[in-house]
């Protein structure tokens, strides 16, 4: 079971995948110059660059046939989204079919899309948190693998409340993927 990273930023949850010691065959990013490629080198992780910018707006296919190519030339069986910040098209989810993974700062259904934590503070909500689930074609709708609460406290900020739920991803999106290739290497 070889596990592909698809990233856009800092990384801060493909690092704690990396410090699970999950088996990483490739970290793929969507753009240049981002942290996230640089925690992949040191632990001897092969990295991918498929730019957005010379696919979108007009070629997201052809952006999504770029990814699964490279993700595939690395003998990728399952996919983890870690702050991926591009749409990827039906081939995709057609190519790793219920193996596509995402982690999202939210409970979903509550705040899907890229703006989870600041409309979780705008919305005045007491409780938020992470949810890990399968990635399909519709955005943050896939089926729920896990849940955890996250509570937001007074004055905070978005960067205060997302450092909180990011502590709680690092714990609980590794155990999961862990999971997942167990469950994967036994009914492949
Ligand atoms: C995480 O909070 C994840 O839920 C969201 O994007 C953020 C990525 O952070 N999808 P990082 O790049 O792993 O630090």
């Amino acid at each position: 079971m070889l596990v592909g990273v698809l990233v856009s930023g800092s990384g801060t949850n493909l690092q704690a995948l990396i410090d699970a010691d999950l088996p990483i065959a490739v970290v793929l990013s969507d753009r240049p110059g981002v942290q996230a490629l640089e925690r992949a080198e040191p632990a001897g992780i092969a990295t991918e660059v498929v730019d957005r910018s010379e696919y979108l707006p007009d070629r997201r296919e052809a952006f999504t046939h770029a990814v699964v190519d490279a993700l595939k030339a690395h003998g990728v069986d399952l996919v983890a989204m870690a702050g991926f910040m591009t749409i990827l098209s039906k081939p995709m989810f057609d190519a790793f079919e219920h193996r596509i993974v995402n982690t999202h700062p939210s409970l979903l259904p509550a705040f899907r899309g890229a703006h989870a934590v600041e409309e979780a503070i705008e919305a005045g909500v007491k409780l938020t948190g992470c949810t890990v689930h399968v990635a399909t074609e519709e955005v943050d709708a896939g089926p729920i693998l896990a849940q955890e609460a996250v509570p937001v406290e007074a004055g905070d900020t978005v960067e205060t409340l997302h450092a909180r739920i990011k502590t709680v991803e690092h714990r609980l999106y590794p155990q999961v993927i862990r999971q997942l290739i167990e469950q994967l290497g036994a009914n492949p």
